[in-house]
């Protein structure tokens, strides 16, 4: 537990323009995949997020040469396929669930033991989602009492294709399967119950193995080889969203977010709050790196409630935080449902939000799956993120539009996906400390 307290205090319009942190799920990806690759990539945009250093200094453990060239630039020296070796000891994944569950795919193929472990709040996500459909590959991973961190995979595990269908739509579940079948005999196969994030598929084919995907559907089989190739990391769009959010429920806002990654896996938010009322603009759409980016330009614009489509859920998975946040400063009533997922994130989201935004004066009611929040003032007061950087830059937000400062409790966290905030987030107008 630490206890870095941050004070947002209302504020009278976001304004500028402005370049969120690099992809965490792409900049995972790309470390991965250059280090297991033949020659030397580059990866430029690279998250300097703790989530995604903890992921670099795993292959760096496992004989990797990764060279940081300059702030968000890391050169890969990649080993081939099977050119990892054992790590002296635990590789710590820090908060990321990313690295955890990816990692445990590509480990149950190698040749030597490791152990996984994380931070507090890592060690109580649930890990049988990837540990079961791995064992049914052939691999053999010990985990903690219930499914939890840390695990221990066994290397030298003969591996075999599967058919999978995933019981929950997860780009992390689906990505670890994927990687155990790089080193699998015969062909992998996974479905989802609704299309996920889709780097792992996109990135692979990129670096040249044979992969075919479809919108909730991939395949491939083992015994190729990866071949380097530089990755440009386009902005995070979840980085993205809290400024979307800010400066849609901020009058006197007009901001501008640059080169966001607008892969539509990503931005279901975007979709939910236009529906809400927001005045979201997409300028200068290009590609960059083989994914679609634009500018984001937003305004100020009175917000009404919705019943956000339970079918844009998966694609606004993690930003669900922010989007509590508008619906509170919205005028009327925002029901959320089928997002259990969000009580297994960094933190039980919908239980954090909800009572750290009671906390200010929001009405909320807690569902199994969602939350019904009542839109209105927001006051004064105190909000514990627990931990969770998403909850905690939401409660930045909702400082702005407070009638009194909001102390926002433990943040150190915002590091893990978001170096930088504070600084950013003050340029573009906020009151922040
Ligand atoms: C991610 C997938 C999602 C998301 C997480 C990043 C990824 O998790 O919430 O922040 O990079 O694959 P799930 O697979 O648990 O939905």
């Amino acid at each position: 537990m630490n206890f870095l307290v941050w004070t947002s205090s209302p504020a009278s319009g976001l304004t500028g323009a402005v370049r969120v942190p690099g992809d965490k799920s792409i900049s995972h990806r790309a470390v991965m995949f250059a280090s297991l690759a033949d020659g030397t990539s580059r990866i430029s945009g690279f998250l300097e997020g703790e989530d995604t250093r903890a992921t670099a200094r795993a292959f760096a453990q496992m004989g990797v040469r990764i060279d940081t060239t300059s702030a968000s630039e890391r050169v890969v020296h990649g080993v081939g396929i099977d050119g990892l070796t054992a790590p002296a000891a635990a590789i710590d994944c820090g908060n990321a669930g990313t690295g955890m569950r990816l990692l445990a795919g590509l480990l149950a193929g190698q040749a030597f033991d490791t152990i996984l472990i994380g931070d507090e709040s890592l060690s109580k996500r649930p890990m049988r989602r990837v540990i079961d459909p791995l064992a049914r590959m052939g691999a053999k991973i010990d985990s903690g009492e219930g499914g939890l961190p840390p695990l221990r995979i066994h290397g030298g595990a003969t591996l075999r294709g599967i058919d999978y269908t995933l019981p929950v739509a997860s780009a992390q579940v689906k990505s670890a399967l994927l990687l155990a079948g790089l080193y699998a005999q015969g062909e992998t196969r996974v479905h989802e119950p609704h299309p996920t994030r889709d780097y792992t598929e996109r990135m692979l084919r990129a670096f040249g193995w044979p992969i075919e995907f479809s919108a909730g559907h991939a395949r491939l089989s083992g015994g190729h080889r990866l071949r380097a190739t530089d990755v440009v990391v386009p902005a995070d769009f979840s980085s993205a969203a809290f400024f979307l959010v800010a400066a849609s429920i901020l009058p006197g806002s007009e901001l501008t977010l640059r080169d966001v990654g607008m892969n539509p896996r990503r931005t279901g938010l975007l979709q939910a709050l236009r529906l809400m009322g927001a005045d979201i603009r997409e300028t200068n759409a290009r590609e960059a790196g083989g994914e679609a980016i634009a500018d984001l330009v937003v305004r100020h614009a009175p917000l009404h409630g919705i019943a956000v489509p339970v079918e844009l859920v998966p694609d606004m998975i993690d930003e669900f935080p922010a989007l509590f946040v508008a619906a509170a400063a919205a005028k009327g009533t925002t029901r959320v449902s089928g997002a259990a997922e969000l009580r297994v994130k960094e933190s039980d989201r919908i239980a954090v939000m909800a009572k750290g935004l009671r906390a200010l004066g929001a009405r909320i009611e807690e569902t199994p799956d969602g939350a019904i929040i009542e839109g209105g003032a927001l006051h004064a007061g105190e909000a514990d993120s627990t931990g969770d950087h998403r909850c905690a830059m939401s409660f930045c937000v909702a400082g702005l539009v407070a009638d009194g400062p909001v102390r926002v409790l433990d943040c150190a966290n915002v590091a893990t996906s978001f170096p930088g905030f504070l600084d950013l987030a003050r340029a573009c107008g906020f009151a922040l400390a």
